[in-house]
Order: structure tokens, then sequence, then C-alpha cells
């Protein structure tokens, strides 16, 4: 009762538009929540989501009329109405069918045509079996929402129709009807840690709710000197991008955060390690790790430092033309904690990889994940003008076996998301 009266102040529109899928019947859960939250519900659904749920249900539970057609109420303008009325649109469930109609801008019933009427934010939990969110044509239609702004809450993994489980299973109605809600409450909410380009990042899922999630960003400097080291061009932004969608997702995380720039983990609520060089990234790792369930290296962690750490300035007159460095091999963070990964721990490995031609960097890549067997290598294009230091990334996922299981570019907390779905789904 006191949740009604408080929420009753601020009383909004909300559009809850249904599509037709078998969870169209918890669909009903949303509609039920958002009215006893003292909101004005009116309910859209697709013919599809009719043969699911029944239309006296909607109207009875929503307290408004419910229709599927352009046809109806003619003299208002119904579609034009209540997309300008709506303070907030959400699409539970979305199949895989309305996400591209949503991507082409398809109008042919009412739910489009609202939908391209409205200036309100748009929600969409999806539901459908993981081939279906995985393929590759689902995949392009959520990055051309998300890239206009369409926030996603879920799927989460779980038991879907029949015996399988998997990615893809609709958000329970009560986190769909709060990640809604929140989206009203922070408009102006800033995409994972300000990194990415306008894209909408995830909605809380909660599909890693409770999990201990370790995260290795940016790149190790080895010093030579008090004032200078061997570096790489890693800026930690993907890093922060894992870090910030596995606390979106309700994981606890711990980001072990190498020559990260202050600024982008100060707000991301999550246990921050700072760290220098590669050795002093390992320690921190090696402690962090005995907890965690899962473990991301997106670090650029040196390969050698150098053989002898000045204790003072080398000066070049003492040096002359000529200065040689010498290296030696830092220890294999990745590879030690595959060796000594607990029975359930999920470890997940990057490779950054300049070739430009596809099947040879995914053969460089097999050969990683050969030599040093994590659960998951994401193969990651970098050059001298891509991956490194830029908003947008491009990777290959490689399972343990080298089957190329995942493939996306997009922005960073894109291609975090991605492989957190992943990561996600292995637990489960
Ligand atoms: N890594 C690590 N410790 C190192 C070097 C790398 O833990 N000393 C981790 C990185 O965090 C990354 C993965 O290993 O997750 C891949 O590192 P990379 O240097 O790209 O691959 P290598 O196996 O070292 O192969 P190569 O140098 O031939 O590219």
């Amino acid at each position: 009762m006191t949740g009604v009266s408080a929420a009753a102040e601020h009383t909004r529109t909300v559009v809850v538009g249904i599509t037709g899928g078998i969870a169209a019947y918890k669909a009903v859960g949303v509609v039920r929540d958002l009215v006893t939250r003292g909101h004005d519900v009116h309910v859209v659904p697709t013919e599809g989501a009719l043969r699911f749920v029944g239309l006296p249900t909607l109207e009875a539970l929503s307290r408004n009329p419910v229709t599927t057609s352009v046809w109806d109420d003619v003299a208002e303008v119904r579609h034009v109405a209540l997309g300008r009325r709506a303070d907030l649109v959400v699409i539970a469930p979305a199949t895989a069918d309305a996400l591209a109609r949503m991507a082409a801008g398809l109008a042919g019933d009412l739910l489009g045509t609202t939908l391209l009427a409205t200036e309100a934010p748009v929600v969409v939990a999806p539901a459908m079996h993981p081939q279906m969110w995985e393929h590759p044509a689902t995949r392009a239609n959520v990055e051309t929402l998300r890239a206009r702004g369409v926030r996603f809450v879920g799927p989460v993994v779980g038991a879907l129709t029949g015996d399988d489980a998997g990615i893809g299973r609709m958000s329970e109605p009560r986190d769909i009807v709060e990640a809604a809600l929140a989206v009203l409450d922070q408009p102006d909410r800033p995409d994972d840690a300000g990194l990415t380009t306008g894209a909408a990042p995830s909605l809380p899922s909660g599909d890693l709710r409770g999990v201990r999630v370790l995260v290795t960003a940016g790149g190790t400097r080895e010093p030579v000197d008090p004032v200078r080291f061997v570096g790489n061009r890693s800026s930690g932004r993907q890093g922060v991008a894992f870090a910030a969608d596995a606390a979106a997702r309700g994981a606890a995380v711990t980001l072990v955060a190498a020559n990260v720039d202050a600024g982008l983990t100060a707000d991301l609520g999550v246990e921050v390690v700072p760290v220098g060089s590669a050795l002093e990234l390992a320690d921190a790792v090696r402690a962090a790790a005995e907890d965690a369930d899962v473990v991301v290296m997106t670090a650029a962690v040196a390969d050698y430092r150098p053989t002898e750490v000045h204790a003072e300035k080398l000066k070049k007159d003492a040096q002359g033309d000529h200065l040689t460095l010498e290296l030696v091999r830092n220890p294999d963070v990745l590879a030690e904690l595959v060796a000594n990964r607990r029975s359930g721990q999920i470890i997940v490995g990057f490779a950054a990889e300049t070739e430009p031609d596809r099947a040879a960097r995914i053969a460089l890549g097999r050969a990683k994940i050969a030599r040093k067997p994590a659960d998951l290598l994401v193969v990651n294009h970098v050059g001298w003008s891509s991956g490194f230091e830029r908003e947008e990334n491009a990777i290959e996922v490689l399972s343990p076996g080298g089957e190329v299981v995942r493939e996306t570019s997009g922005t960073k907390a894109e291609v975090a998301a991605a492989v957190l779905d992943l990561v996600a789904t292995a637990l489960a």
C-alpha cells in the first residue's frame, strides 16, 4: 500500500507493448505491477501476443481499453495520441521478430506506429531461444536499437520453454518494471562510465547477482628508472566497461586497474585496486582470484620488464649514442590462473592482435587458447588506429575448442555486454 501512494504522486503514462512469445503471460505481471504503483497503463499487444494472453485480462488489469488495430478510434488518431502521451514505453516480451521490426521501423500495427510516434524512452525485455538471441541478425538489430537509445533489460540465463536453459529468458516482471522506472528517474544516466558514444548500456538484468567478478584493466608500466617506463597504449576503457556491466548485472566486482585514469574508475562503485607494473598486477590478481568466480583479463600485461631498474635517472651523457635495455620475461598471469583454476571458476583471456585478416587472426587466437586454455578467449583487433584509446572495439570470441562463439563490434560497453552474456550462460 505504501508503494502505491508513494508512487502515485508521480503518475506516468506507460505504454506496455506485448509481442507474441510464450513469455507474454508474464507481461501480465508487468502491467499489474505498474498499475499497482499508480501508473496509467495502456497495453498494446500484437495479434500474436493475443494468442498467448486474453484481451479481457489485459483490459481488466490495465483498467484501460486495449486494441491492436490502427483502425480503431481513427478520429482520435490513436497511434499518434498514445505515442505522444507516453512517458515511457516498455516492450515485454520483445521477440526476435519484434526487435527486427523495431530496428527496421516497421509500422504495420498499432505497436509499430506507436513506437514511431513516441519520443519517450523505450525499454525492451527480450525473450527468445539462445540461438535466436545469438543469431547475427538479432545481434545486429540489438546493436541498432541500442545505438538509437533503446534500453535493454535482460534477457537472463535460465530455464526456457521445453527442457533447455540458457540466455534468452525474459527478466522477471519486477526487474523489468524497476529497470524501466529507473530510466525515468535518471533520464540523463550516463552510459557505462561515460565511455560510450551515446549507445544505451544494458539495464541491470541481475544475471550475475552474487557472482564475484575480478577484472583487470589498463596497461602495465615496467620501470626503467624513477622517471621512465616501458609501457603500452591500453587505456583501460574496455576493462572499465566490463567492470561497469558486471556491477550492473549484480556482481561484486574487483577491478585491478593498471595505470587507468582515475576519472574512468571514480564513479564505478566497484572495488578498485590500482597497480603499476606487471609484477604488482600479478600479486593483486593472485590475491583477488582466490575468491573470484569469474576472472576477465583485459589488461595488457607487459610480457617483459627491464632486467635492471635504475635507482637514479639514466643520464644520456653516461650512455652515449646508443642505449640497450635488457628485458626479462614477466610471469604470465593468465597462464597461472588457468593452471590453478578452481572448479567452476570461469576465466576469460584476451588476445590483442594486429593481424587484419579475420581467418589469420582467428588462427592466432586458436593457438593462444590452446596454449593458455581459458574458458573464453576474446580476440581483439588492434592497430595504430583501432582498439586502443578508442570508444569502439571489434572482437571474435573463441571457445576452448577454438570455435567462434560470438563475433561483434561496437562500443566497449556493448562488447563487454556481449562477452558477459556468454559468461552468464557458462555459469548457468
Ligand atoms: N597476459 C598475462 N600475463 C602476461 C601477458 C599477458 O596475464 N604476462 C594475459 C593478458 O591479460 C591477456 C592474455 O594474457 O588476457 C593475452 O596476452 P598477449 O600478450 O596478447 O598474448 P601472449 O600469449 O603473450 O602471446 P603473444 O605475445 O604472442 O601475442
